[in-house]
């Protein structure tokens, strides 16, 4: 079967292409309304972090700065009762992440059980500890997809940015065992000024590989990225390069690969919708089992948030303090709060806001509308066209199988 159909095939026996999956409640799946009273609507996925250990040490990591020991990790039978109850709340998709999922000795144990609740199930990994066998011990299981990270394809600066020498081998191979085992494939390629010079070639590697979809994201500047955003940060007209080539990629791909390109905030006019709009359509869980509105909500200060392991999803995902913080239009100020854009991009990142402004309903400063704007975008410049000073790795020292 082509692979497109394959790929339809799979969505549709796990409920992927059904409409109104809506298990919630009788209320519409918008999130908010014209008189800015919210709606709870179900959520679309669910981003389970099985442990933060990690073999990589890059710069711009997005776990948490404190990050959780292994001790703390939920085991496979507590993943597998905050699966069911995402797929009872309406949850479609489940990404296996990290820090490096494949660190889980009972990663398999853990597929399982969300295969059983026909959750639509994506490994997001650096691939750097995954066998052939093991690979295929997934696919047998139920795999749907693979996500594989790259750092760069050029391997003495894959080696550099992700501080792990042989990274880039490791991800070619496994990116073609997917192939032959029928797995969906995405190359996720984050962008910064230190692999910029190389997207072509990034994107001719995802082609090889022959990857069904391309994530080219430009970074965004919290948590451990921060520390390093002046090694990381591009300048403008670099950035407006990499529109340029992607753009080109695109025509020239058509019906061979699927772009995602993220652009970057500092030169961007309008924000995005960050996780399609706070508390409106994922859920984050850590390894302990706290459950997040966005994987950087930490960051955010006066946010008490609950565990699955004490609180069923549903009771956390509707009525949670911490999901209601940002949802909707009520917290917004102005300029949003009057913007006929509000809700389209629900004023941008509640965590790039708070990180630059130190005010978390502040208007995301990637916003040419928000007063923080200019002084945004010019820090980026200036900081891109100074020397870049050495990474600031982040290192996670526990990493043995559990
Ligand atoms: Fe979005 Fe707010 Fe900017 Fe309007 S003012 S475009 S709602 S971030
Ligand atoms: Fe938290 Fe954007 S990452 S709202």
């Amino acid at each position: 079967m082509p692979k497109a159909l394959n790929l339809l095939q799979g969505l549709s026996d796990k409920r992927l292409l059904q409409e109104g999956h809506n298990h919630l409640t009788k209320k519409t799946a918008s999130g908010t309304k014209r008189d800015g009273a919210s709606y709870v609507s179900a959520p679309t996925g669910l981003l389970a972090e099985l442990t933060h250990r990690c073999p990589l040490q890059c710069p711009y990591c997005s776990n948490p700065l404190e990050l959780e020991r292994s001790n703390n990790e939920m085991s496979a039978t507590e993943w597998a009762e905050t699966f069911k109850q995402a797929a009872s709340i309406g949850a479609l998709q489940l990404h296996l992440s990290g820090g490096e999922p494949t660190a889980r000795r009972d990663l398999e144990d853990i597929l399982g059980y969300a295969v059983e609740v026909g959750l639509y199930t994506n490994l997001i990994t650096s691939a750097v500890l995954l066998t052939k066998d093991q690979l295929s011990r997934l696919a047998d299981i139920g795999l749907d997809h693979i996500q594989i990270s790259i750092q760069d394809v050029v391997e003495e600066n894959s080696d550099l940015i992700s501080g792990y020498k042989g990274a880039l081998a490791k991800k070619y191979a496994v990116a073609n065992w997917a192939r032959e085992l029928g797995i969906g494939l995405t190359i996720n390629a984050p962008m910064h000024r230190q692999n910029i010079m190389n997207l072509e070639k990034i994107i001719d590697f995802a082609v090889e590989v022959d990857a069904q979809r391309i994530e080219i994201a430009h970074i965004q500047y919290y948590a451990w990225a921060q520390k390093n955003r002046a090694a990381l940060i591009p300048t403008h007209e670099i950035f407006l390069e990499t529109v340029n080539i992607v753009e080109a990629a695109k025509q020239r791909l058509i019906g061979v690969l699927n772009f995602d390109f993220v652009i970057h905030d500092h030169y961007a006019s309008r924000p995005k919708k960050c996780t399609g709009g706070w508390g409106q359509s994922i859920i984050v869980v850590t390894p302990s089992g706290t459950a997040l509105p966005c994987h950087a909500a930490q960051t955010l200060p006066g946010l008490k948030f609950d565990n699955v392991k004490d609180q069923h999803l549903l009771k956390i995902w509707e009525t949670s303090p911490a999901f209601n913080a940002y949802r909707g239009l009520d917290w917004m100020k102005e300029p949003c709060r009057s913007c006929d854009r509000r809700e389209i991009d629900y004023g941008g990142c509640r965590c790039q806001a708070y990180a630059f402004s130190q005010d978390p309903a502040a208007t995301d400063p990637a916003c040419a509308l928000s007063v923080d704007h200019a002084s945004f975008a010019a820090l980026a410049e200036q900081e891109a066209h100074a020397p870049a000073p050495a990474f600031v790795y982040r290192r996670y020292d526990g990493l043995s199988k559990k």
